[in-house]
């Protein structure tokens, strides 16, 4: 199936300014939804379509961690090359960047921070079996000035726009595209964007205004873009829906209902989990009610406390509430507790960009 020589590149550089604080110690693309890091839904897509040579865009300050995660590749059955690029200066620059990795192959790009339910095999044939120089994938969205937004003319892509004010269709470009090499001088033609970027939706419209053949492909299931808190709960939410039931780990006076993960070395003592939700190795859950589309990561503790849709990031502990937390996203070795003694005071050592909500 890979016989094409095609080749896939995911984009993991960025800053990820709206996902601070998470973003200020780690790659957005790794933050976890359903247990799993963003960016391997991306790398298991491709794999699953049959793209084994696999490029991977990283930036100086978080590509070694992006490094440590994915590895070489060979646990998702294909190789990865890492490109580092070294600032953040557009989608169409990080593809410029991988151009001595891509060759003259044609190519899948993938946003690591975009999740497609379907993954990508539809849109890989589509492809292979019309040969246009690119293939871009839609989707109707409800907020299209926050995407690239595409005009069809018929069966053909007449325009795109990145993030118009005022859009003239709520077709949103998914963070997935398919090129040939003549991407390459389509990006080298065009000029910074008003936010400074090579924006690849110019790049693209660029190959339109050339006469050049880009097909347009409507995604099937749902897609999220994972760039914001949010999305990221909402991702959490549509993955956890397909969750397949395995209950490892030890249950004391505990109850599981529906679909529920519990891996091994978990301790629930008097628990309830209400699925759909997923409980990472070494936790212990106390005392305590996990309900609906909730993911708590390796290590976590939850002690006399209620949560629900919301996401625990390894080793976070979280003891004593009085109310029920929802709708929350607590990053790695975050301790939250009520005060033990006297004075009964609010007391917090919060990063830059925290949002808290109290009772
Ligand atoms: O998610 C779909 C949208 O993605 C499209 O509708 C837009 O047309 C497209 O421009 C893009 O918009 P975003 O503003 O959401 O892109 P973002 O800056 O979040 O970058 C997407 C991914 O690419 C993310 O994983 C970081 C990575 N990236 C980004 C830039 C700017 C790089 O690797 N290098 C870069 O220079």
């Amino acid at each position: 199936m890979s016989g094409d020589g095609l080749k896939g590149l995911i984009l993991s550089g960025g800053r990820g300014t709206r996902l601070r604080p998470l973003t200020y110690t780690s790659a957005k693309q790794l933050v976890p939804v359903a247990n799993k890091p963003v960016l391997f839904y991306g790398i298991e897509s491709m794999a699953a379509a049959g793209i084994t040579e696999i490029g991977i865009i990283i930036a100086p300050e978080t590509g070694e961690e992006i490094r440590a995660a994915a590895g070489d590749g060979s646990r998702f059955g294909v190789s990865i090359t890492y490109v580092v690029q070294d600032a953040p200066l557009g989608l169409a620059h990080a593809v410029l960047t991988a151009e001595e990795f891509l060759g003259d192959s044609p190519f899948v790009v993938y946003l690591g921070d975009n999740l497609l339910r379907d993954g990508i095999n539809a849109l890989v044939e589509a492809f292979r079996r019309e040969r246009p120089d690119a293939l871009i994938l839609l989707t109707p969205v409800s907020d299209p000035e926050n995407y690239g937004v595409a005009e069809l003319d018929g069966d053909s892509v007449s325009r795109l726009v990145e993030k118009p004010e005022e859009p003239s269709t709520d077709l949103a470009l998914v963070g997935v595209y398919m090129f040939t090499s003549s991407i390459f001088d389509a990006a080298r033609a065009i000029e910074p964007s008003a936010r400074g970027e090579l924006e690849i939706t110019d790049a693209i419209q660029h190959l339109v205004d050339h006469r050049l053949r880009v097909d347009p492909h409507i995604v099937q299931g749902w897609w999220k873009d994972t760039g914001r808190v949010d999305d990221i709960l909402e991702a959490n939410r549509l993955i956890l829906d397909d969750l397949r039931e395995r209950v490892e780990g030890e249950l004391v006076e505990s109850r599981v209902d529906g679909r529920v993960v519990i891996e091994p070395g978990v301790r629930l003592e008097r628990a309830l989990v209400r699925g759909p939700a997923i409980i990472g190795a070494g936790s212990t859950i106390t005392d305590a009610y996990v309900g609906p589309y909730t993911a708590i990561g390796e290590n976590v503790v939850v002690a006399r406390a209620e949560l629900e849709h919301s996401i625990l990031l390894a080793g976070s502990s979280v003891r004593d509430l009085q109310g029920r937390m929802e709708a929350s996203l607590v990053g790695k070795d975050v301790a939250i507790a009520r005060s033990p003694a006297m004075p009964r005071a609010y007391r917090f050592v919060v990063g830059d960009n925290a949002d808290i909500t109290i009772l």
